[in-house]
């Protein structure tokens, strides 16, 4: 039975310092400024320095549910958000991570929305948090282009009247595996000298076929969250979708009728962050002021798996 309300009572994100523009990779691939800013709107992202992990850009807060939304952990054993509780002293916490891709940051709203709702939580800290240039393989210039780092995070808790996460629904189909993959590291294809010099570990991706799915799937979520809410697309103030490819976000808009001026997109200067990339537009809309109270807030994800989700918040 749901009864308390919860809704996000702050945000936050980090990145490293690094900076990898589009001029970089034409050195290392055959490819342009020009064509990955035209189809993707991507002009630079962030990558992180050796030495610099994932857990190293998640923010610190007092909770009892720390969820950790990677699919690029430090170590397979334990979670990253074990190692976060431990870095945050945040010792009261139940700490996982959730593997849902790009979807993992709405993944884990979801769920600690329904442990705040039945009580089992009070305060949750969702925390996207990703090191995708490690995994990037830098001769494949359909991936290479894309993937950034960053951390962004928001704590959840108990909010009264009519504020707060008004739907949250979160959907994968595995039969898809083979759209976005990384096939090896694991106890199917563990990590052998062979495994590695084929760059097994590396992400895979089929993004053509992943568009179409991805444009559908956030645009069909988005409508279902807000229909079981009685909102429609035009009672949208700020829609953040996950920032996989800026014609994606705008033909997820396109579909919801939702007018260019309340979407979001800071892609052109992360890439994709995947778990990372909702959460930090979310503190950027936050911080900006761009995000006000009483906005209804659209957020929607797409990732490998292949996962979607939508969470909507009066804010
Ligand atoms: O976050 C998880 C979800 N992620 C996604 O959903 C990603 C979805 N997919 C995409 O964002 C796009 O499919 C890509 C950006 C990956 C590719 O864009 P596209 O418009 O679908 O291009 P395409 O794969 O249809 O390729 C068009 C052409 C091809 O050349 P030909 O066969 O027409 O001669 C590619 O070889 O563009 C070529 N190409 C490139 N050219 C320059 C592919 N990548 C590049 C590149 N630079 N980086």
């Amino acid at each position: 039975m749901a009864n308390q309300r919860a809704g996000i009572l702050g945000t936050g994100h980090a990145y490293p310092e690094g900076i990898l523009t589009n001029a970089d990779l034409a050195e290392l691939v055959e490819t342009s400024d020009e064509w990955i800013t035209t189809r993707t709107g991507i002009k630079q992202r962030r990558k992180a320095a050796p030495g610099e992990y994932t857990s190293m850009f998640a923010d610190p807060s007092d909770i009892d549910l720390l969820l950790c939304a990677t699919v690029t952990p430090d170590q397979i054993l334990p979670s990253t958000g074990c190692i976060i509780q431990a870095e945050l002293g945040a010792n009261n916490a139940a700490a996982m991570d959730v593997v849902a891709a790009c979807s993992g940051f709405l993944y884990g709203v979801a769920l600690a929305n329904s442990m705040i709702q039945n009580g089992q939580s009070k305060y949750a800290l969702v925390i996207g948090s990703e090191i995708l240039t490690q995994y990037v393989d830098y001769t494949d210039r359909q991936t290479c282009v894309l993937f950034g780092d960053g951390a962004g995070a928001a704590v959840l808790g108990p909010v009264e009247g009519d504020k707060g996460i008004l739907g949250a629904k979160i959907k994968s189909d595995g039969r898809y595996e083979e759209q976005l993959f990384s096939p090896g590291g694991g106890t199917r294809r563990k990590p052998t000298a062979e495994t590695l010099a084929a760059g097994d570990h590396f992400f895979k991706m089929k993004g053509n076929e992943l568009f179409k799915v991805a444009v559908r799937s956030m645009a069909e979520i988005s409508r279902d969250v807000l229909e079981n809410a009685g909102l429609t697309p035009a009672d949208i103030d700020i829609f953040i979708p996950h920032q996989a490819n800026q014609r994606i976000t705008e033909a997820v808009a396109d579909r919801l009728n939702v007018d260019s001026s309340k979407v979001y997109s800071n892609i052109a200067v992360h890439g994709n962050t995947s778990s990372a990339s909702i959460p930090i537009a979310l503190d950027e809309c936050v911080t900006s002021g761009r995000i006000k109270e009483g906005d209804l807030v659209m957020m929607t994800s797409f990732g490998g798996g292949v996962t979607w989700g939508g969470v909507l918040v009066r804010w």
